[in-house]
């Protein structure tokens, strides 16, 4: 069977830049810019992104679009037993796929919270106590959720929608799921600005604390940071380059999706940074008081600063909305593009239906996610992702860039680029691939685990 292949350039482009923009730049990014030296995150987020996410993001797309394959097949290439690696990949796409499906099945519910602002005035309480109903700890499972469980079931469902014609229906679902929450972001970015105090926040979020940089933590999370947001790793991006023709231009494509993901990122800065400085402002504390980590920021303070938002309870429903349809359809490509990615792996090696395969596989998604939808899940969601985000993902990274830059050979790919693309790439690139990306992941892995121990 012929391999598929996007209908368009811009279908292609869309749907990366959709896997890239994700609930990662939503909060995650605000947030560990905000904790790790605010403004002068900006420097080591820039490096991490020069340094190794540009050229590794070139690296995968360079790789799948000339092998016209999936992660396995491409690391197959180098010698049979790096298939190993490819897989290994692909099985922590999966894990995460598990939870973060669980994270959009929460949003479902928020979006219909929203309209009647069910959280009131206490959205921690609300959240924890009346929607998770959450257990002591891991320990204890406790009972399924079932609003939850509803969510993910819609979440794969719609996963199974969208890409059940293949690059087809996916096409036409990021020519509006793509551009939806960046123009959601500016409007909300927009109110937000407009608000009391808004300054405040946009000064926390900007002013650099130089000292942060000195900090091998601040760097580690930036390169953890890019390669989350980039969707890095997982084999993704091996994928969606793998249905594009031989010649579509890589260095150029690099470009717009790195591009398209940080501004993503930068928008979505200034709508909670905003909306946080004017909450604070209104209650009479330092941004640093009511700005948290992660999960919290989504669930419990934005829904706060909304229900603080001048001009009553259907103006702050309609904010409330905008938010939750913002995070949904921001999630919606990311959380395909990983399943797409385990969809091309398999029947690149194995003979199996497309339809068969994403019943099979949205049946065995939904059920894992169960885990996370009971009122336990949220700490197994923590553990979970903290080993994904901070090992499995900088163990594929060191390995990748070992086999393309040493095993298939950085200068050969090099020249494949350049064959098909208009800007040319130097021989950075090679010393990159080959040297800089895998010493400072090597190095940014060790002492990050040898902190872990010390705890
Ligand atoms: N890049 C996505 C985000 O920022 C997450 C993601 C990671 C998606 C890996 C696909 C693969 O949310």
């Amino acid at each position: 069977m012929a391999r598929q292949r996007w209908n368009s350039r811009w279908a292609f482009v869309l749907a990366a830049v959709g896997s890239a923009a994700g609930l990662g730049n939503a909060w995650r990014f605000p947030y560990m810019a905000y904790s790790n030296g605010g403004g002068a995150f900006y420097i080591p987020y820039f490096i991490a992104l020069f340094v190794a996410g540009i050229p590794l993001l070139m690296a995968e797309f360079g790789m799948g679009q000339g092998l016209q394959a999936s992660a396995p097949k491409v690391m197959r290439s180098a010698g049979k037993g790096f298939e190993m690696i490819g897989w290994w990949a692909v099985f922590s796409g999966a894990i995460i796929t598990f939870y973060y499906n669980v994270i959009m099945g929460w949003i479902f519910n928020y979006l219909i919270k929203s309209t009647t602002v069910a959280w009131k005035n206490n959205p921690s309480d609300y959240f924890f106590n009346s929607f998770l109903k959450i257990s002591s700890g891991p320990g204890e499972i406790g009972a399924l959720r079932w609003a939850i469980v509803i969510g993910l079931a819609v979440t794969w469902l719609w996963i199974y929608l969208i890409l059940r014609k293949g690059t087809d229906s996916v096409g036409k679902t990021v020519a509006w799921t793509v551009p939806l929450p960046i123009i959601l972001l500016l409007v909300l970015g927009l109110r937000g600005i407009t608000l009391n105090g808004a300054g405040e926040g946009l000064n926390y979020l900007f002013s650099p604390d130089f000292s942060k940089l000195a900090d091998v933590k601040v760097w580690a999370a930036a390169f953890g940071q890019i390669f989350f947001s980039l969707s890095l790793a997982f084999g993704v991006m091996i994928t969606y380059g793998s249905y594009n023709s031989k010649k579509s231009d890589v260095a150029n494509n690099t470009v717009i999706t790195a591009l398209g993901n940080s501004a993503t990122s930068f928008l979505a800065g200034i709508a909670v940074f905003s909306v946080l400085g004017y909450m604070a402002t209104i209650q009479g504390v330092g941004v640093d008081k009511v700005v948290s980590q992660g999960i919290g920021l989504a669930f419990v303070v934005y829904p706060k600063a909304i229900s603080l938002l001048p001009g009553g309870v259907f103006v702050q429903a309609i904010f409330g909305f905008l938010f939750f349809v913002m995070l949904l359809t921001l999630g919606i490509d990311s959380a395909f593009s990983l399943v797409e990615a385990i969809e091309a792996s398999i029947s690149d090696k194995f003979k199996v239906g497309k339809k068969k395969f994403l019943i099979t596989m949205s049946i065995i998604g939904f059920i894992f996610g169960l885990l996370f939808a009971t009122q336990g899940g949220l700490y197994w969601l923590d553990i979970i992702d903290h080993f994904i985000g901070n090992y499995a993902l900088l163990i594929v990274g060191i390995f990748e860039s070992l086999i393309f830059g040493w095993i298939i050979g950085a200068e050969k790919l090099r020249t494949y680029i350049n064959n098909v693309s208009e800007i040319k790439i130097g021989k950075w690139f090679t010393f990159f691939i080959k040297y800089l990306i895998p010493i400072i992941l090597i190095w940014i892995l060790t002492t990050s685990a040898i902190d872990e121990f010390k705890k």
